[in-house]
């Protein structure tokens, strides 16, 4: 044991931690004592991979493919990944276009660290998944919070974007579907901000990890609508396998884009983690060229929860949930809760409302002020009906007794 304070360097005070993890150790210690704890905090599908890519990773260890891999992917993977964007986005890719990821986390990590210096601007979309502000962060760079519409699916509101514009904005990130809202953008307001893109030499970052999780309308990849369009913007796309395939503990995701990036993203991953684990990559392959319809299996059972949690949110009193267009997020408002008092504690804001939500009735839920929304809260359809209809019934009851 040393008494010496350990100076940190001042990146760690930056960025911040991730709340979300403190309301699920929050539910884990009720659990432990014995508290029946409904869980709507959870960012990951509810169902176990895919037998068929499994076996593929089980295949991998047995023929002994343990080693390092080629920094920025296996080519078969990336073959496969051209294969995919050709087949399912009307997108022509090379393999030295494509960057493979320890999740697609890193790859928009990557990409924030070789696009953006000190002093540089970047725009993210409020609400936002929290990771993309604490990238831009990462790479010494300042998000630049620009306002969503909730009426249309949280797109851009356009004149608040216009207004923030100054010469020292180098990119966007953009995500759709969203976390954690679920909106999903139409192609005019994704044809918009491209030609603002162009207009102002900025780099869109394109998250796309939900595009197999649409639920009304069809998914259309920003590229394609920039290629189509002749628009002309610089565009890197992520994706992952998370998501689409039940597979975010096997940590693979990617990007696709210009060359000269991909290959500095490649140089930063290639000194970071050297490159993705060798066995997602092989169950990957089995996952992007395989059967699909266990994703179509997935997205309809979350269509359908989907459904019931909004029509349940909304019978709430003084509670409105938009219908989200994609991913497995319900995002309601609770302003008019805001100001009530529980056990004579005044709840101020959304994090007090989660707290109070988690201690009367055992029912985790995210607060929506950690995503830059007051008054709204997140509720994951990551879990089954009857769980949805007990937890949703038990935070009707919390709010009855708000006075
Ligand atoms: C919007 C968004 N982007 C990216 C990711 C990261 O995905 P991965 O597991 O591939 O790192 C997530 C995971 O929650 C997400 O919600």
């Amino acid at each position: 044991m040393t008494s010496q304070t350990v100076k940190l360097a001042s990146r760690v005070a930056r960025v911040k931690p991730s709340f979300t993890l403190e309301m699920a150790s929050k539910a884990a210690e009720m659990r432990s004592q014995g508290i029946d704890v409904i869980n709507f905090s959870v960012g990951e599908p509810d169902f176990n991979t895919p037998d068929h890519i499994i076996a593929a990773g089980k295949t991998a260890m047995d023929d002994g493919f343990t080693k390092y891999t080629a920094g920025p992917g296996m080519i078969e993977l990336r073959q496969a990944i051209c294969e995919k964007l050709k087949r399912e986005n009307g997108l022509d890719y090379v393999p030295t276009e494509i960057l493979v990821s320890n999740g697609e986390k890193q790859s928009l990590y990557n990409a924030c660290q070789v696009l953006f210096d000190k002093g540089d601007k970047v725009v993210v979309f409020s609400p936002y998944w929290v990771s993309f502000p604490e990238f831009v962060r990462l790479a010494d760079a300042e998000p630049i919070l620009v306002d969503t519409l909730p009426d249309k699916q949280f797109e851009a509101d356009f004149a608040d974007l216009e207004n923030k514009i100054t010469p020292d904005i180098k990119g966007v990130i953009v995500n759709s579907p969203s976390n954690p809202t679920g909106g999903l953008w139409s192609a005019e307001a994704l044809v918009q901000l491209l030609k603002l893109a162009v207009k102002h030499d900025w780099t869109v970052i394109s998250d796309e990890c939900y595009e197999r999780l649409v639920f009304d309308g069809e998914f259309v990849s920003t590229e394609k609508l920039n290629r189509d369009q002749n628009i002309g913007a610089r565009v890197i796309t992520c994706l992952s396998l998370s998501k689409t395939y039940a597979m975010t503990g096997w940590r693979i995701g990617y990007a696709a884009g210009d060359k000269t990036i991909i290959k500095a993203m490649s140089k930063i991953q290639g000194q970071a983690t050297s490159c993705a684990n060798s066995i997602g990559q092989r169950a990957g392959i089995a996952a992007l060229s395989g059967d699909q319809q266990p994703v179509e299996d997935m997205r309809l059972q979350f269509m359908e929860r989907r459904d019931l949690m909004v029509k349940l949110l909304n019978d709430i009193p003084r509670v409105s949930c938009a219908v989200p267009g994609g991913a497995f997020y319900t995002f309601p408002n609770f302003s008019e809760y805001m100001g009530k008092k529980a056990n004579g504690k005044v709840i101020q804001d959304s994090f007090d409302l989660s707290d109070y939500i988690l201690n009367s009735e055992a029912v985790v839920t995210v607060p929506g002020d950690g995503f830059g929304a007051p008054g709204h809260i997140r509720f994951s359809c990551a879990t089954d009906k009857e769980t949805i209809k007990r937890g949703i019934s038990k935070v009707a009851s919390a709010l009855e007794k708000l006075i």
